[in-house]
Formats: C-alpha cells, structure tokens, sequence
C-alpha cells in the first residue's frame, strides 16, 4: 500500500489528501495525476515541489495510455478524486461530466485490472442517493436516485466500481461522503463562497429559502476515513463518510458572517437551483463499527479553523479570483513534470 496514485490530487480533497498521507505515513510515495481543470491548483501543493515522495503529472484520467504508463511503473493502489464536482455546472455541462466521471472511471478500472492494482478507492458522495425527507439517514443499503447530472455520473461510476468487483473479482472499494469544507476548496462551493464574499463585504447568495440541509463534514475527518478504508476496508463494499453535522445552509451564511463580524444584511437569497435537494444526511455507523473511524471535529471548530485559514491565506483567495493561480504550475514547476516521460 505504500506507492499510492492519487488522481485529482490537485483539487480540494484530494490535496488535503496528499497532505495527510505524506504526513502520516512519510515513507509512501504518491504519484498525483491530475489534468488540471479550472479546479485544480497547484497553489494547493505548495511545499511538496521538493518533496521526493510526491510527484506531480499533468494528465487525465481518461488516457489509458498515460495512466498504463504509471501503474507499469508501479502502484500498489489508486484513489480516484478526479472529477468534474460542481453541481450547477452539470446542469449546463452534462457531457463533461459524464466523460470524466465515467468513462474516466472505467478507464482507471480497465488500467488498474491489466496492471493487477491491488486496490482502488473510488471516492464518492452521498448524493447518489438523492434527497432525504425530515427525517432518517442515507445507508449503505438505500436506493440510489441521483437528481443531478452530477450526482447520477457519480452514480454510473459507482456501479461501473461494483459490476466490476461482482464480475472480474477487481479489488474496488466505494467511499460516500456528505459535505466537506476546510481549506483549498474552490469558492464556487458554498462555504468559501460565502467566506470570501463576506470577507469582501459582497453579498452572500443563498438559493431558495436556505433551509436546504447539508450534513457538514471537515475534510480533514474525510481524509482520515479514506485512510481508514484504504487500510483496513474491504474489498467490494461501499462505506458511508459523515459527521452527524446537519446544518441549513441560512445557518451556514449566518455563522460565517458572525465570525467575521459582518452584518446579516449582506445576505441575499436568490432563485432556486432546478432539481435541488432539499437534505441529506448520512449514517456512518459502518464505518465506525466496522473501521473504527469516526470523526472528530464539530461544525463550530471546523469551521471556525476554516474561517481562519481563509482569512490567514488571502492570496492564495486572491490568486483563485484574479486567475494567477492558473500560472503557478509554470512559475513553481517549470516543464519539469509536466509528463510521466520527463520525470
Ligand atoms: N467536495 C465535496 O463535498 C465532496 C463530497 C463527497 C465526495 N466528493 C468527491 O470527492 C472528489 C474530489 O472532490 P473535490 O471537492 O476535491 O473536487 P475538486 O473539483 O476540488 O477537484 C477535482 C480535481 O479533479 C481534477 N480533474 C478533473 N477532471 C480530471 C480528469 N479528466 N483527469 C484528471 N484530473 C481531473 C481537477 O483538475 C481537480 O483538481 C470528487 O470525486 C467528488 O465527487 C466531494
């Protein structure tokens, strides 16, 4: 397990991630493919550039050519991050999602089985399972019923997961977790969204009445269940990743502008996202008697660290909005890495 290909390591989770890994375990080595979208950056490795046990690849995850080339050289196992994630985009550009998120999917499936990979980690969310009523919580047993294009790509790449551990025996695992925030995520996304538009005075969009509920994990409780289930999960089953941490988004908008000392007035709702889901919340009980995870910190900390982090980070805000961040890979990386050939 100690040579890890991670793909889309230069998003938010996935290099939180790396980070965690390398730091946990300094003897791994990682191999991070990603094909830098708009939402990779490699601001979010800064540091690692000198690190020997990680090295960074330019590349997609549908290249069956480039991602052979990295498993002959050697993997032990692959985390699969890489993704198109944001859900309103999928409503406009349901293709790409559908080439990334499936069929790059089963690309790293095909790969991984004729390089005899012995693990693949799927990372996925609990919105396959589509929206919850008042009450109860998403198992590992309930229906999927995705309701976005993002979510029911998701889904197609989980079954693609399953039918090939059920028909060739493959040695996949399948993680579903709820929200996560914490630092290096995209602001397109509801927490650093609201965060750096209070921290600019802008207004902070929320969609219908914000009484959409989202069951809030810190990314960091995220990278230690995969750590988990990478380790210690079993081939085959599908593990549900949450914190028992509902919260309405209004809620969200709320605290942030509290802890940043802003007025409630900057909040400003606006027309429904179509197909919205009204709630989720996930049952990680598996996980927990299962693994022995569970997580550890509570909405307040997680999000008062996380205020802090974006507070303490501001250029690295700054980069993402003025598009700089798009040139750091060459100012920080040169050509150096740019493909497996050159490494
Ligand atoms: N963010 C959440 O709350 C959440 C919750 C549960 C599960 N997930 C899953 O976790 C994974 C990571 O989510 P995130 O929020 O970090 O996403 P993100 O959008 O921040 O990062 C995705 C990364 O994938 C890369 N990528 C996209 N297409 C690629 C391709 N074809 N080949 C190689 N790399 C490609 C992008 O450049 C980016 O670095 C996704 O699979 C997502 O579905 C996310």
């Amino acid at each position: 397990m100690s040579r890890i290909l991670v793909t889309g390591g230069a998003g938010f989770i996935g290099s939180n991630f790396v980070r965690f890994i390398l730091d946990r375990y300094p003897d791994y080595r990682i191999v991070n493919l990603d094909k830098l979208t708009y939402a990779g950056n490699l601001e979010n490795l800064s540091g690692l550039e000198k690190n020997p046990h990680h090295s960074f690849i330019q590349g997609d995850i549908c290249d069956a050519d480039l991602v052979g080339r990295i498993l002959e050289k050697g993997a032990d196992v692959i985390v699969n991050f890489a993704a198109e994630t944001h859900v309103d985009r999928s409503i406009l550009q349901s293709a790409d999602f559908v080439r990334t998120n499936v069929l790059g999917t089963l690309n790293l499936l095909e790969q991984a089985r004729k390089y005899k990979v012995a693990r693949l980690l799927q990372v996925s969310t609990d919105e396959v399972y589509g929206s919850l009523g008042p009450s109860g919580a998403f198992t590992e047993l309930s229906p999927i019923a995705p309701n976005s294009p993002y979510a029911a790509s998701k889904a197609s790449a989980d079954l693609l997961v399953r039918s090939y551990c059920k028909t060739h025996g493959f040695p996949g695992i399948i993680t579903r977790c709820s929200n996560n925030y914490g630092p290096y995520q995209f602001p397109e996304k509801l927490i650093p969204l609201l965060i750096s538009n209070a921290m600019a005075g802008l207004p902070l969009p929320i969609y219908g009445d914000g009484l959409n509920v989202r069951d809030w994990i810190y990314v960091r409780d995220h990278c230690a269940a995969l750590d988990a289930v990478l380790h210690r999960g079993r081939d085959g089953e599908v593990y549900n990743v949450g914190a028992k941490q509902e919260i309405p988004n209004i809620q969200v908008a709320r605290r942030i502008l509290e802890s940043l000392g802003k007025d409630e007035n900057l909040i400003t709702y606006v027309e429904d996202r179509p197909g919205h889901d009204r709630r989720y919340a996930i049952d990680s009980t598996k996980m927990e008697s299962q693994l022995g995870w569970h997580a550890e910190i509570l909405f307040e900390a997680g999000l008062r660290a996380t205020v802090e982090w974006y507070r303490s980070n501001s250029s690295w805000m700054e980069h993402v909005r003025n598009g700089e961040y798009l040139t750091y890979y060459d100012r920080m990386y040169g050509q150096r890495q740019r493909t497996l050939a050159e490494r």
